[in-house]
C-alpha cells in the first residue's frame, strides 16, 4: 500500500517542500501541481486565492487520487486552508503552522522576522501562529522576490552574475527595512522565517544579508516531518515500528508526477533546481480561468 500525496503550490516554489517530503516519506507516490498560469497568488484577494487553491486541491484529490494533501504555498495556507479542508475529503496540511513551530524551536529571544508575500503578510497568519507559541512575529511583504525566483534569478546562478547582484540588492533593501522596523520597536530578532516556498531558492543570498548569528527557517523540512506524523507515513528513519507503515526506499526512483497550468517547458527547466533532481515530463492541465 503506497500512499498518494498531492502537493500544491502556485508555482515551482512548492517543489522545495516536495524535496523535503521525498526525504521524509520516500515511499509515497507524489502528484505535484504548480498553478503557474495563475501565479502570483500573493498579490490577489482571499476570495480569488481560495477559489484557485480549492480548484487545485480538487484536481489533485478527485482527478489524481491524492489521499493526503500538502499545501506547499504559504499564501494558500494562510488564506485558504479552511476552504480547502471543506472542499476535499482528505487530510490537509499547510506550511504556516510547521514554520511557526520551527521558529519556536530556533528562537531564543522570542522575536522572529517573517518575510512573505503581500497576501500572507496582510492575513497576519504568521504573526498569529507566532503569538500562539509565545513569539513576537514581525512581518514584511517582499513582492519582488517571487518574480525574481520564477525568472531564475536566484543565488544558484554561477559566479557574480548581474542577475544575482540585482536579487541580492532587493533582498538587502527588504531586510534593512524589516530590521529597522524591529529596532524601532526595540525588538531583538534572532530568527528569520522564509514565509514563502519560493524563498528557499534565495537562501544563500538571504543568509549573506542577515546579521551574523541569525537563524534562517525554511518551513519545508518541518512541514515534511509533520506530514509524516499527520498522514501516518513514518519512515524507518523516523522510527516507525509498525510494519504496515512502509520502510524507506531511498535507492528507488521516486514516484513523482508533475502538473502545471502553464509553460511545461519552463517548469521542467527551472523546477529541477527547486526539486534537486529532474522533474521528469511535466503535464499541462487546464483548471479554467
Ligand atoms: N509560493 C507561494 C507562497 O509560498 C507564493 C507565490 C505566489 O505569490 O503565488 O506564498
Amino acid at each position: 500500500m503506497t500512499p498518494t500525496i498531492g502537493v500544491f503550490d502556485s508555482g515551482f516554489g512548492g517543489l522545495t517542500v516536495l524535496r523535503a517530503l521525498l526525504t521524509q516519506i520516500p515511499q509515497a507516490r507524489y502528484c505535484f501541481l504548480g498553478d503557474t498560469a495563475r501565479l502570483p497568488y500573493g498579490s490577489k484577494s482571499r476570495r480569488t486565492i481560495a477559489k484557485y487553491a480549492v480548484e487545485s486541491a480538487q484536481f489533485l484529490v478527485h482527478e489524481q487520487g491524492a489521499e493526503f494533501l500538502v499545501i506547499a504555498c504559504n499564501t494558500a495556507s494562510a488564506l485558504a486552508l479552511d476552504a480547502i479542508q471543506e472542499a476535499v475529503p482528505v487530510p490537509v496540511l499547510g506550511v504556516i503552522e510547521p514554520g511557526a513551530q520551527a521558529a519556536r524551536a530556533a528562537s531564543i529571544s522570542g522575536d522572529v522576522l517573517v518575510i512573505a508575500t503581500d497576501a500572507t503578510v496582510q492575513s497576519h497568519a504568521y504573526a498569529e501562529a507566532c503569538k500562539a507559541r509565545g513569539l513576537h512575529g514581525i512581518e514584511r511583504a517582499c513582492p519582488l522576490l517571487v518574480p525574481l525566483v520564477e525568472e531564475g534569478w536566484t543565488g544558484y546562478l554561477p559566479g557574480d552574475s548581474p542577475e544575482q547582484a540585482v536579487t541580492a540588492q532587493v533582498i538587502r533593501i527588504y531586510l534593512d527595512q524589516l530590521l529597522a522596523d524591529a529596532a524601532t520597536q526595540s525588538l531583538q530578532p534572532d530568527t528569520l522565517v522564509l514565509g514563502c516556498t519560493h524563498y528557499p531558492l534565495l537562501r544563500p543570498l538571504i543568509e549573506a544579508a542577515v546579521p551574523a548569528g541569525m537563524r534562517v527557517i525554511d518551513s519545508a523540512e518541518a512541514t515534511a516531518e509533520q506530514a509524516a506524523i499527520k498522514f501516518g507515513c513514518h519512515t524507518k528513519a523516523a522510527g516507525a515500528t509498525d510494519p504496515s507503515h512502509l520502510g524507506t526506499r531511498e535507492s528507488d526512483t521516486p514516484q513523482i508526477r508533475c502538473f502545471a497550468t502553464d509553460s511545461v517547458e519552463k517548469f521542467e527547466r527551472l523546477g529541477s533546481r527547486f526539486l534537486g533532481r529532474p522533474t521528469g515530463t511535466v503535464e499541462l492541465v487546464d483548471l479554467g480561468g
